[in-house]
């Protein structure tokens, strides 16, 4: 049996349906069991919390992998997960990170280090993700793409390779179905360094309508941020993150995906093809 943590989320719900369609046995752990209605009789259910214990230890019960995908800041999520996994004898943890936790620069990259250290110290076998920029953070600019036409970002000329959450999925699948990915640690990017403005004519090309990248000062980002009522801590995490990216420190590329997958990443295009409607 497979644990789904953050099944409701945009790598974990990916794995729940690359699982099934493996037909593999597939429990997912839900904080509301009403956003997995659409998922019918083919999983098992889990209804809990990473801040209960005793609902990760029931979750767990004769489970032999487990996908984690914790939230927050601390470490308590990783911490309650582990220790339930140790007591129900979980054979293998497969859990999602950050491309730079190996090596961390940063608050974001030193939150994921600090979370991967419990599953590294926990004396049970491991495979760690360490993902790239998600091409579905695109998502958020929907509303100003259909209502004004225009992407406000503070992503300057920096690069990045964006991230398909199905290729990060594929990968997640391939470890928790097949032999061979434990003690490993996987960084993974998309296939193409992009600036935001080319990810933006290549949303306004398969949109077949034309938009405006409107570069962001940090400064303002940083300030929109906190008028949102955004946790300091996060802005503060953000806004470091947004000054490296824009220098150009973000601009790495691996195949990871491929040779882990054996088939290429998607790419940024195809990504926009399958989530069109969200920006019409
Ligand atoms: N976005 C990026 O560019 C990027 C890049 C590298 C790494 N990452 C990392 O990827 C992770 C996010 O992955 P994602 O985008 O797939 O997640 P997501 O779409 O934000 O979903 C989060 C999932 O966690 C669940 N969850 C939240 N709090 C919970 C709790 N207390 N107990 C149980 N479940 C809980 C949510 O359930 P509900 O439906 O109940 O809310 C949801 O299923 C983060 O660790 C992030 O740092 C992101």
């Amino acid at each position: 049996m497979i644990l789904v943590t953050g099944a409701t989320g945009n790598v974990g719900g990916k794995i729940v349906q690359q699982l099934l369609a493996l037909k593999q046995p597939v429990r997912v752990f839900v904080r509301d069991e009403s956003k997995i209605a659409h998922l019918g009789n083919q999983v098992e259910r889990a209804v809990g919390d990473f801040e209960k214990i005793e609902t990760l230890e029931a979750a767990l019960q004769g489970v032999d992998h487990l996908f984690l995908n914790t939230s927050g800041f601390g470490t308590q999520q990783d911490q309650n997960a582990i220790t339930a996994a140790q007591r129900a004898g979980v054979k293998h943890v497969v859990k999602l990170s950050t491309f730079g936790a190996g090596e961390p620069t940063h608050a974001i990259d030193q939150w994921h280090y600090a979370k991967e250290q419990i599953l590294q110290n926990a004396g049970l076998a491991w495979t760690i993700l360490r993902p790239g920029q998600f091409m579905s953070n695109a998502l958020q600019w929907a509303g100003s793409i259909k209502t004004q036409g225009a992407v406000y970002f503070p992503g300057g000329e920096g690069k990045v390779a964006p991230i398909d959450p199905r290729d990060i999925a594929a990968v997640a699948v391939v470890a928790l179905t097949q032999p061979g990915h434990e003690g490993k640690a996987y960084q993974m990017t998309g296939p193409e360094l992009l600036t935001v403005g080319e990810q933006v004519q290549t949303l306004a090309r398969v949109l077949g309508k034309p938009l405006q990248y409107i570069d962001v000062p940090p400064a303002v980002a940083d300030e929109q941020m906190r008028k949102r009522g955004m946790p300091p801590m996060l802005v503060d995490a953000l806004s470091e993150l947004t000054v490296m990216l824009r220098e150009g420190r973000g601009a790495y590329q691996t195949n990871t995906v491929a040779e882990v997958t054996g088939r290429p990443a998607h790419t940024f295009e195809e990504w926009c093809r399958e989530y069109i409607a969200a920006f019409q």
